[in-house]
């Protein structure tokens, strides 16, 4: 079997990452064992994605005793009551801050684990948003043992040109690297939170006007606007978590509370889906994690 990338995968490890190894043995009543026949350490890993990042990051922080499940997929089945030995949680910041849904997701969640972890995926300024998991996870009576960030493709489409941003080396191997050591001794730590930064989300959120208590949570109706070059496919209809995109006899429409997660823009292969209030750097440049298919962002978010 063959990777995204194209390199070799054993079935095992295919399992693994679809989550179904984990889950198979437990639906047939088999505790996680080694070779060795001694216990191992369950792990559960939860992440949003809009374009594929943050489940890259979570396939890569995944060993064959993990269990990768999307908040969205989670969301739509109402299963909040999760135990592991371990249980992480890897998300984008929006404006320093959680998605909504994942907001939401963990004032309901009860998670049971000795070691709670979360991975902050950001691309440009990640400023003060570990100590605003910490306050958010807190508040909802979850606090995180380790909470750090790692930088990515930045997927803000208004700032940032996606043909330049893939040119730049964000050392993703090494921040992988070094968040797998800390994992692996159960390091607890917060990663470092400047004076300046934390004045730099204060100012972000006096210039946007975005309410922290909610963060970014707009509606799909009056962001985004589908132009005459869309061709019907349905890809918006699918990558969406909120399943604001629908096929009607007028075309597509779009309706509904929105993440802002650009998985729809982005992932648009007429690039037919528009802001209608922002700009763009460059209109015609879309992103999606090299590692992570089409077909992964659908059934991470499909509703
Ligand atoms: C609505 C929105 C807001 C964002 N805000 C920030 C931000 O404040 N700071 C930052 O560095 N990156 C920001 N980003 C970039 C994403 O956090 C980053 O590209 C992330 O890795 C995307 O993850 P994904 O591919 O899993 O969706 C933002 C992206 C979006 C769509
Ligand atoms: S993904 Fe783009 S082209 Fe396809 S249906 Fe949606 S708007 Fe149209
Ligand atoms: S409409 Fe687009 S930006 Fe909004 S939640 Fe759906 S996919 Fe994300």
């Amino acid at each position: 079997m063959k990777t995204e990338n194209g390199n070799r995968i054993s079935r095992r490890s295919a399992l693994k990452r679809m989550g179904l190894l984990v889950a198979g043995a437990a639906a047939l009543g088999m505790p996680a064992l080694t070779s060795c026949g001694e216990e191992t350490r369950k792990r559960i890993i939860l992440y949003f994605t809009g374009t594929g990042n943050c489940l890259y990051v979570a396939r890569e922080l995944a060993d064959e005793h993990t269990e990768l499940l999307s908040i969205p997929q989670l969301v739509k089945q109402g299963r909040y009551a999760l135990e592991a030995d371990e249980i992480g949680i890897v998300y984008p910041v929006y404006g320093h801050m959680p998605p909504n849904m994942v907001r939401e997701f963990i004032k309901k969640a009860q998670l049971k684990a000795k070691y709670k972890f979360a991975v902050l995926t950001y691309g440009n300024r990640k400023c003060s948003s570990v100590e605003i998991w910490d306050e958010v996870s807190r508040k909802a009576g979850c606090p995180f043992d380790y909470i750090t960030t790692m930088i990515m493709v930045d997927n803000w489409l208004p700032n940032f040109d996606m043909n330049e941003q893939v040119k730049i080396d964000k050392h993703i191997p090494e921040s992988l690297e070094r968040i797998r050591a800390d994992l692996a001794e159960r390091k607890r730590w917060h990663e470092s939170v400047t004076e300046l930064e934390r004045q730099q989300h204060a100012g972000f959120l006096q210039a946007s006007g975005v309410d922290p208590e909610t963060g970014f949570l707009l509606h799909s109706q009056d962001a985004f606007a589908i132009t005459d070059d869309c061709i019907d496919c349905g890809i918006c209809t699918e990558v969406c978590p909120r399943g604001n995109y629908s096929l009607t006899s007028e075309g597509v429409k779009t309706e509904g509370d929105c993440e802002f997660c650009f998985a729809c823009i982005h992932n648009c292969p007429q690039k037919a889906i528009r802001f209608k209030q922002m700009k763009e750097v460059n209109p015609n440049a879309r992103y999606r994690n090299e590692h992570v298919s089409l077909w992964s962002i659908k059934e991470s978010n499909r509703q």
